[in-house]
């Protein structure tokens, strides 16, 4: 079964055809880096416009790389939320006017769920297990119990730990976006040359602001004549939280699986990280290939593939883009949108 899959909720317009959930037969990402470099971040009206023209582009790119039509694809899955209004429109948009015209199945799929589940299209492993998601706009630690049912252990009370990248980066003129900018000048840097605050040690929630503070405040006292070490010991900072909060939670859970996903599982450090600790402490760790960890929509075929095998369906008339949708209440949501239309 080839599932069509679009994914545009930040700054990236992705389209993928995946093969019974699993056969990446494309997967194009269309970065909007460029556009938004010069503002230091993403700009939501520009990302919705260029979503507007790269859209149908990456679509011909992805059903040319494929060699395959319109026609050979049986269901498509997209994007509805999280994310920001205006890009979730597009995709949201193309998807059930195609769903309607060629009259295939469509399923709405959340964008934390595509980052939890981007494992299925390189490994056979099932739920139960603890995903750890870190991106741009997340940072949550969540009990995935089944496909779909999932309860929340702990998130962000302020900045995402990607945010808290982009953020740094910014504060030592880096550019944008950070992550992979603080990563590489973080490898010629000393991690313990500056000691940077851990927050809420005991808990499975995360707090970034207090440590973006102290690297402010840091650079404000003694200026950035090191800029690879003020990298290192930031990163360092993030990924021993994150670390520490994942095995955390694998023991209080007793559920020995650790899955990583989102853009910041990119990270190098973070992935040594979480494989060394995981193995001192027995907990098998999955980390998807970088190209799949940050934003694409494969991994939005490959859980919608997943919901559509369940018999699971979208509305093409009344599924509709939820910027805040919450990943535990998958079904409660798609109720409201029901009831509210
Ligand atoms: O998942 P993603 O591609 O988009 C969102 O859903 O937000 O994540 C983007 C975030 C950005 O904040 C970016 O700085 C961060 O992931 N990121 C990284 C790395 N690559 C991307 N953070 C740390 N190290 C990286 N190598
Ligand atoms: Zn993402």
């Amino acid at each position: 079964m080839l599932v069509l899959g679009m994914e545009t909720s930040c700054d990236e317009t992705a389209v993928a055809i995946v093969e019974n959930g699993k056969k990446i037969c494309a997967n194009i990402v269309s970065s909007q880096l460029k556009l938004h470099h010069r503002f230091g971040g993403v700009v939501p009206e520009l990302a919705s416009r260029a979503h507007l023209e790269s859209l149908p582009l990456v679509l011909r790119a992805a059903l040319r790389r494929s060699n395959l039509s319109l026609t050979d694809i049986k269901a498509i899955a997209v994007t509805y939320g999280p994310g920001l209004i205006g890009c979730l429109i597009v995709g949201v948009s193309l998807a059930k006017s195609l769903s309607y015209a060629l009259s295939l199945p469509l399923i709405g799929v959340n964008h934390l769920e595509g980052h939890l589940h981007s494992y299925l299209l390189t490994s056979s492993l099932s739920p139960p297990f603890i995903g750890l998601v870190v991106s741009g706009g997340h940072t949550s630690l969540i009990l995935v119990k089944d496909y779909g049912d999932y309860r929340s252990l702990g998130e962000t009370r302020d900045d995402a730990a990607g945010e808290a990248y982009d953020k740094v980066a910014r504060m030592l003129k880096l550019g944008y976006p950070g992550g992979p900018l603080i990563e590489k000048l973080a490898r010629e840097g000393n991690p313990e040359s500056v000691k940077f605050p851990r927050a809420l040690p005991n808990s499975l929630d995360f707090s970034f602001s207090g440590l973006k503070t102290a690297v402010l405040y840091y650079i404000q006292k003694c200026g950035i004549a090191n800029p690879a070490d003020i990298a290192a010991s930031f990163q360092a900072a993030v990924v021993d939280v994150l670390v520490k909060k994942s095995l955390m939670a694998a023991e209080k859970t007793g559920v020995e699986k650790i899955v990583l996903g989102g853009g910041v599982a990119a990270n190098e450090a973070l992935r040594r990280a979480l494989k060394e600790a995981g193995k001192k402490k027995g907990i098998k760790v999955y980390i998807p290939p970088k190209r799949l960890a940050t934003d694409n929509a494969a991994m939005v075929a490959a859980i919608g593939y997943y919901y559509l095998q369940r018999g699971e369906r979208s509305d093409p008339f009344s599924l509709d883009a939820i910027s805040d949708l919450r990943v535990e209440s998958r079904e409660r949501r798609e109720e409201e949108v029901d009831c509210i239309l």
